[in-house]
């Protein structure tokens, strides 16, 4: 992806921002520096914020209720990065809503919804207006994930047999699961190790855990639609400042394997090394390993968390999607859904009991 800057396109989609909090400002509104977006307005509740924000990211005006900055900018799109109720509901699906009926396309940040009903709600509104809803599921749009995705449709490959994902994650206790609140910090991380699950190998079928109380930490297994295995460990109780994540696809013959995000070596098959009489591990340059991880001395963009986070390509994605009239690729309501299955099922399934998805469930 060769990047342009904001100023440099000629055509920009009109935006508004519901939500000036932490995250938006460190990783959403500067993701407009390299997007085909004009900021018109910011809303926050907190209407301060909402000046602060729009004074510092160029937008001329600033409101504290949607509905009056919708009537009054008639926006193309809008970003929205809110938070929860004190219910636990995600305040951003209703909001969502009300955009859609406004007219305007919407990018938001997830979770998307608090369950598959207030998704199938969401989609209604969507479906009703004909109007773009796109997730922000920005691990699916690293630089990483995407090679290990065009990596798994290489014949060299093979078709994926299996993937184990580590990503630390405390599930709560069963007698805490039916509470929303309590339900939170679950519901907010599983979209990322769900989404790179779902975007390399499709629909989960089946899945059982097994979960250690102390920590919440829990290791399940998967079987996906297309026949491959996998394993979720969802790894509580690791050190703070640790790399979070790690993910490994097998594939026939090779396996490729992404560390920390950033750093990832893709073991390509046809090496040969006959047991008992290889002297040298070297293999030869045609089937050698292949590594790739950023170097952090140069003021690139590829170093810039913005970018191998995966911030700026999704929101490009999205503005480019609008503005060329087409559905997004990925981050799509339907890929959301099968994040909250996921979801859905953790909170209501006991451990050692594994239980199939159904695949309209
Ligand atoms: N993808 C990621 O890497 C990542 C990282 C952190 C947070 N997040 C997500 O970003 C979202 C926000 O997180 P945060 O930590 O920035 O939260 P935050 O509480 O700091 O910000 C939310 C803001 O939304 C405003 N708001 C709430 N309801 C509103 C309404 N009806 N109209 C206008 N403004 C309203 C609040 O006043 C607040 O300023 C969450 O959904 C979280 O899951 C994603």
């Amino acid at each position: 992806m060769t990047v342009t800057y904001q100023f440099e396109y000629s055509e920009r989609l009109r935006c508004a921002f519901i939500g000036a909090g932490g995250h938006s400002y460190r990783n959403v509104y500067p993701t407009f520096q390299y997007a085909p977006v004009e900021l018109v307005a910011v809303c926050d509740v907190q209407l301060e914020r909402a000046q602060t924000y729009a004074r510092g990211f160029g937008a001329p005006s600033a409101y504290d209720d949607h509905h009056e900055m919708l009537a009054r900018e008639r926006p193309d799109a809008v970003f929205i990065v809110t938070s929860y109720t004190a219910e636990g509901d995600v305040q951003a699906t209703a909001l969502a809503e009300d955009c859609l009926r406004a007219g305007a396309h919407v990018w938001m940040e997830k979770p998307t919804a608090a369950g598959i009903a207030q998704l199938d709600r969401l989609q209604a509104v969507a479906d009703e207006t004909g109007l773009t809803v796109m997730t922000g599921l920005k691990k699916i749009f690293t630089p990483a994930m995407e090679k290990v995705k065009a990596i798994l449709s290489t014949p060299e490959f093979g078709t994926a047999s299996s993937i184990s994902v580590r990503y630390p994650q405390s599930l709560p206790a069963p007698d805490a699961r039916s509470d929303d609140v309590a339900m939170i910090g679950f519901l907010d991380h599983i979209f990322h190790p769900g989404a790179i699950l779902t975007y390399l190998m499709g629909p989960v079928r089946r899945i059982g855990y097994e979960w250690e109380p102390r920590t919440g930490s829990s290791v399940s297994s998967l079987l996906f639609e297309s026949g491959a295995v996998g394993t979720l460990h969802l790894a509580a109780g690791s050190a703070t400042g640790a790399p979070l994540e790690r993910v490994e696809v097998i594939g026939s013959g090779a396996n490729v394997v992404v560390d920390n995000g950033v750093r990832m070596t893709y073991y390509r098959a046809g090496a040969e090394s006959p047991y008992g009489r290889s002297a040298s591990f070297i293999t030869g340059d045609d089937v050698a390993p292949l590594h790739w991880e950023p170097e952090f001395s140069l003021g690139q963009l590829y170093n810039k968390n913005l970018f191998y986070l995966g911030y700026v390509p999704e929101v490009v994605h999205f503005c480019e999607s609008v503005l060329a009239g087409k559905p997004p690729e990925k981050g799509t309501l339907a890929d959301v859904r099968e994040i909250l299955k996921l979801y859905e099922l953790y909170r209501r399934l006991p451990a050692g009991e594994p239980a199939t998805i159904e695949p309209r469930s």
